[in-house]
C-alpha cells in the first residue's frame, strides 16, 4: 500500500513537473498560441494529475515517522508546494514570466528538497535503509537497537545481553545472517553483516 502510494506519488509529481516545464518553456519563449492550445488539451489530464498529487502527498504524509530533526524540511517542502500553486495560476493567467519561472522555481525546489530529507533521515525513495554498508554502528542502530539496545544491554524478548557474549566475531556474523533461535535473521548483505559484526565486538562487547 505505502510503496504503491509512493510510486504514483513519484509518477504523478513527475508528470506534473514535466506539464509546467513545457507550459514555462512556451510562455518563456513567447510561444503564447502553442501555449494556450497546450493548456486547453491538457485540462482535463492536468486535473486528475493534480488532484492525484495531492491526495498521494496527504496519504504519505500521514505516514511518516514524525519527531526526526529534519522534519522541518518536510514543512519547508509542503509550503513551497502551497505557495507556488496561486503564484502558477496568477503566473499563467496574467502570462507573466517572472511569476511562471518562480513557481517552477519553488516546485522543482521543494522536488529536491523531499530528497535532502529523506536522506538526512536515512530513508532513500523507495522506504528502504540508506545507511553506507560499511557503517557498523549506524547498522547496528538501526537493525539490532530495537532488541539489544544501543549499549548491548537491553535484551528485550529474550534477547541476550551482547556487551558479555562470548561468541566470536564469525559466530555474531552467522547469528545476524542466519538467526538464532528466536532471533531473526537480519535483512543484511553479507557486507553489512561484517560491518555489524566488526561493531559488535569491538564495541559493544568490550562496554
Ligand atoms: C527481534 C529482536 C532481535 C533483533 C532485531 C536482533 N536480535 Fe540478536 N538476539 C535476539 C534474541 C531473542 C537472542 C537470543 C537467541 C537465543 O535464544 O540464543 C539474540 C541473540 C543474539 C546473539 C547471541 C548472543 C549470545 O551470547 O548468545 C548475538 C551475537 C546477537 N543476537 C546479535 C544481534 C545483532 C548483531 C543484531 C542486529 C543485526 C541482532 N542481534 C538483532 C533478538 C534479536
Amino acid at each position: 500500500m505505502y510503496k504503491g502510494m509512493l510510486h504514483t506519488h513519484y509518477l504523478v509529481v513527475t508528470l506534473f513537473l514535466l506539464i509546467y516545464l513545457i507550459k514555462t518553456i512556451l510562455l518563456l519563449s513567447n510561444k503564447i498560441e502553442t501555449l494556450n492550445s497546450f493548456t486547453k488539451k491538457i485540462k482535463i489530464p492536468e486535473m486528475v494529475i493534480s488532484f492525484l498529487f495531492l491526495a498521494t502527498g496527504i496519504f504519505l504524509a500521514t505516514q511518516l515517522p514524525f519527531g526526526s530533526k529534519y522534519d522541518y524540511l518536510f514543512f519547508i517542502k509542503v509550503a513551497m508546494v502551497l505557495v507556488s500553486i496561486p503564484i502558477a495560476i496568477i503566473g499563467f493567467k496574467k502570462q507573466n514570466k517572472l511569476l511562471a519561472a518562480l513557481s517552477l522555481l519553488l516546485i522543482t525546489g521543494s522536488f529536491g528538497l523531499a530528497e535532502v530529507y529523506h536522506k538526512r533521515k536515512g530513508v532513500s525513495a523507495n522506504g528502504n535503509t540508506t545507511i553506507a554498508s560499511n557503517d557498523g554502528k549506524a547498522l547496528y542502530e538501526a537493525k539490532c537497537g530495537l532488541c539489544h539496545g544501543g549499549d548491548g544491554k537491553l535484551a528485550a524478548a529474550g534477547a541476550k545481553d551482547l556487551s558479555v557474549t562470548q561468541n566470536s566475531l564469525e559466530e555474531i556474523k552467522a547469528t545476524i545472517i542466519n538467526g538464532k533461535n528466536t532471533m531473526p535473521a537480519a535483512d543484511v548483505t553479507p557486507e553489512e553483516a561484517d560491518a555489524i559484526a566488526n561493531y559488535v565486538v569491538s564495541t559493544i562487547k568490550s562496554k
